[in-house]
Parts: C-alpha cells; sequence; structure tokens
C-alpha cells in the first residue's frame, strides 16, 4: 500500500512541521512528501534537509501574478503525488482557483478560536477582548479568510496578560492537535463534504 503524503506549506520558523515531521516519523502509511516555503531564509526549511524531506524555495515576488505563483506550488504537489496540503505558518493568500483545485485537501491551523480572532495579532486581540480562552483551529481552507469548515479546535483557559506566555501554550496545542488531525483524515476517519466536516 502507498503511503498518505503530505505536503507541507510554510513560510517562517517551522515548528509545527517539525512537530508533524516527528510525528509521522516511524509511521509507515504517512509520509511528509515536500516541503514549500515562499521564503527563502525559512528555517523550516533546514528542519526539512535534516530529515531528509525533499524542500523548496519558490520566491513568489518573481511572478507576475498570484495565479502563476500557484502554477510552480502546483507543479511541485503534482511532481510529489501530495494527497493532503497542510498550511503550517504560510503567509500567502492562495487564489480562489488553487482553493477550488485542492478544496476538502488542503488545511490550515490558525492560533485562536474561529471564527473569534480571524488574521494576525490573535494574542493581542484575545487579551484586549479580556476573553476567558484561548485557543488554536485546524480547518479546511474555502475561499472564506480563516473562514472554513473546523476540523478540531483545542482551548485552554487564560491565566497570564503575557503575550509570549499565550503564545508558547498556544504553540504547545497547535503541535498535538496538527499531527492528529493529519492523521485522521489520512485514515479517512475526517473529510470535507457538501461544506461539511464529517467524521466517522
Ligand atoms: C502558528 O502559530 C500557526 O498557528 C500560524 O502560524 C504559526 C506558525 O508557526 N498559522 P511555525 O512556523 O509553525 O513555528
Amino acid at each position: 500500500m502507498s503511503s498518505f503524503k503530505v505536503a507541507v506549506l510554510i513560510s517562517g520558523n517551522g515548528s509545527n512541521l517539525q512537530a508533524i515531521i516527528d510525528s509521522f516519523k516511524t509511521n509507515k502509511l504517512i509520509e511528509v512528501c515536500c516541503v514549500i516555503s515562499n521564503r527563502q531564509n525559512a528555517f523550516g526549511l533546514e528542519r526539512a534537509s535534516k530529515a531528509g524531506i525533499r524542500n523548496y524555495f519558490i520566491d513568489h515576488s518573481k511572478f507576475v501574478s498570484r495565479e502563476e505563483f500557484e502554477k510552480e506550488l502546483i507543479q511541485v504537489l503534482e511532481k510529489h503525488n501530495a494527497d493532503l496540503i497542510v498550511l503550517a505558518g504560510f503567509m500567502r493568500i492562495l487564489s480562489n482557483v488553487f482553493v477550488d483545485k485542492y478544496i476538502g485537501k488542503l488545511v490550515n491551523i490558525h492560533p485562536s478560536l474561529l471564527p473569534k480572532h480571524k488574521g494576525l495579532d490573535t494574542h493581542r486581540k484575545v487579551l484586549d477582548g479580556n476573553d476567558k480562552y484561548h485557543g488554536v483551529t485546524v480547518h479546511f481552507v474555502d475561499n472564506t479568510l480563516d473562514g472554513g469548515p473546523i476540523c478540531a479546535q483545542s482551548k485552554f483557559e487564560v491565566q497570564t496578560q503575557n503575550i509570549e506566555e499565550l503564545e508558547k501554550k498556544v504553540h504547545e496545542l497547535e503541535y498535538a492537535i496538527y499531527p492528529k488531525v493529519i492523521k485522521e483524515i489520512a485514515q479517512g476517519k475526517m473529510y470535507l463534504s457538501e461544506g461539511k466536516v464529517i467524521k466517522k
């Protein structure tokens, strides 16, 4: 049986990528097939190299349009027969064409309890809003910003006013929830059907 192939798209540190790599290192059924970054200095590229995973820097700024950039992305994804595309701190908006092509095969992790706090600076927003809870969301990507159908969330009670502490806690939850969701999708236990997440 061939393995379920996961492509990870990043722009930066790649600590979620690392958690995913570590989770599936010894799993024969799930494989990180490639890592793609739109930023050359993304530390995640080094993490991928260290783990022996093919990795690519695709410079979005050298393309005339979003679609041209995405054509190159698609070439790499197809070359590696990616079954699932995992956005892990990927800081580019993807076009509707790309999203529609990979609908149900494209997931993102967002550092808030969506639908609360879409976009950036979520920890600051949590503190400013005096929120009782904070957390993370994994969702299928659709053509809305941070608005796609939710796969899973985990949360904690806010007990600090310190952004770094909040971020650390959020990261801990991310490292657990993202590999778990990826595994469930790979096993066919979770999928998108007519815009809804089905869990078996
Ligand atoms: C994570 O907090 C994730 O929720 C957000 O971007 C951050 C990426 O961090 N989408 P890293 O690159 O995985 O360390």
